[in-house]
C-alpha cells in the first residue's frame, strides 16, 4: 500500500477513535462528589484532546490534502466528502469547548451535549467512509 495512503489511514483511525471516545470521556467527568477526581479527570481529558485527537486530525487532513494534490481528483464525491470532513472538524472543535467547560464548571452535567456530538460524529464518519469507498457519481 502506498505510504501516503497508509499514513492517511493510520491518522484517520486515531482521529475517528478519539472523536468517538472523547464525548464519553467528557460526560463521565461531570457530577462526581470528589474535587480531586475532577482535577485528574479534566487533566486526562485535555491530554487525550491535545496529544492524540488534535495531532492525528492534523495528520489526517494533511495527508488527505497531499493525496488530493498528488492525484488531482476533482470528482463530486470528494467535494461532498470534504463537506462531511468539515462537519467532523466542527465536532472536534465542540469537544474542545466541552473540555474547557468541564475544567471550569465540573459539577454541571454535559450528558445531553455529549450524546448529540456522538450521534453527529457517528453519522459524519459513516457518510465520509461511504462516500470515499462507494465513490458515487451523483
Ligand atoms: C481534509 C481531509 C481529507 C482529504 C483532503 C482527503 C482526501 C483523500 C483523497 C484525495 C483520497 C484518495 C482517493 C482515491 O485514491 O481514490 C483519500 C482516500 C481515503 N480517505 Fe480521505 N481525505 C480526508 C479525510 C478523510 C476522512 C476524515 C476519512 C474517514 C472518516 C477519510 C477516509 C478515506 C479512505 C477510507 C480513503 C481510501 C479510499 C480508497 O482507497 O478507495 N478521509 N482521501
Amino acid at each position: 500500500m502506498p505510504l501516503l495512503k497508509l499514513l492517511h489511514f493510520t491518522a484517520l483511525i486515531c482521529w475517528c477513535g478519539t472523536l468517538l471516545y472523547l464525548p464519553a470521556l467528557i460526560a463521565a467527568g461531570t457530577r462526581s462528589s470528589e474535587t480531586l477526581f475532577y482535577r485528574d479527570h479534566a487533566h486526562l481529558t485535555r491530554m487525550v484532546f491535545t496529544l492524540i485527537a488534535t495531532p492525528s486530525a492534523l495528520v489526517a487532513i494533511g495527508s488527505g490534502t497531499a493525496l488530493f494534490m498528488r492525484d488531482l481528483i476533482f470528482d463530486p464525491w470528494l467535494i461532498v466528502k470534504l463537506t462531511a470532513v468539515a462537519g467532523m472538524v466542527m465536532c472536534h472543535a465542540l469537544c474542545g469547548v466541552l473540555v474547557l467547560r468541564i475544567e471550569r464548571y465540573p459539577e454541571r452535567s454535559l450528558t445531553r451535549q455529549c450524546v448529540l456530538i456522538s450521534v453527529l460524529t457517528v453519522a459524519l464518519i459513516t457518510a465520509t467512509l461511504w462516500l470515499v469507498l462507494a465513490k458515487p457519481s451523483f
